[in-house]
């Protein structure tokens, strides 16, 4: 098989987290009189938290911000978004989901995360996950976010392996661009993640054992 290692990103992924980031951003957005809709949370998938908040800035008109109240606006939003994840658990994983990792596992593959998430850990304890992954890179040890592939090569460091042994699973552009830029085949899972140059486009997640399982 040409694929040994398959790096998941999270959020979008293994699990969704769109509408607590969409909840957590439009409390700091409403506070600080910003407009704030869904169509603007879509441009925030796979970006990190900081370049997500610039987004929403676009949409301010007030006093220019200094760049502690821009760091204490990340930092509230993150509190809330903290505590709206508390109500996630196992149930927020599909069997879907969960039965493909499975039949990923039996089948030798490694398997990691590639999360632009500072909060990767937590979710993953949230759902019951936290123990499953061999490797977990995420925004905690990045300093270049998605599209840059840094947390990508990360992740497949530690797995040890080459990253064209690799395939990157994306629900993001942002995420499908970082994968071409560290060399990786890539799989758009769902809408956005469609015609941006994946390797592979799938509509669900057990579509990935056809796509492992291929002889090359
Ligand atoms: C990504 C999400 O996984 O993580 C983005 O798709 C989010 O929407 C980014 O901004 C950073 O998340 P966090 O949890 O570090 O604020
Ligand atoms: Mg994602």
């Amino acid at each position: 098989m040409k694929y040994k290692g398959i790096i998941f990103d999270l959020d979008g992924v293994i699990c969704h987290t769109d509408e607590f980031h969409y909840q957590a951003w439009k409390t700091i957005a409403d506070k600080q009189g910003i407009y704030f809709d869904e169509i603007i949370n879509n441009r925030l998938r796979g970006v990190s938290r900081m370049e997500s908040l610039e987004i929403i800035l676009e949409r301010y008109t007030g006093t220019p911000l200094t760049h502690e109240e821009k760091l204490q606006m990340a930092d509230e939003k993150n509190e809330v978004y903290k505590s709206l994840l508390m109500q996630m658990n196992e149930t927020h994983v599909t069997k879907m989901v969960l039965d493909t990792l499975k039949d990923l596992r039996k089948e030798g593959i490694q398997l990691a995360i590639g999360s632009s998430s500072k909060n990767a850990e937590l979710i993953l304890k949230q759902i019951g996950l936290n123990n499953f992954f061999d490797a977990i890179s995420d925004g905690n040890n990045i300093e270049f976010s998605k599209p840059h592939p840094q947390v990508f090569l990360l992740a497949a460091e530690y797995i040890a392996l080459p990253p064209e042994n690799c395939l990157v699973i994306e629900d993001a552009q942002a995420g499908i661009e970082a994968a071409i830029a560290g060399g990786f085949d890539s799989v758009g899972l769902g809408d956005w993640a469609k015609d941006c140059g994946e390797t592979y486009h799938i509509q669900n997640f057990d579509e990935i054992l056809s796509i492992i399982r291929r002889k090359y």
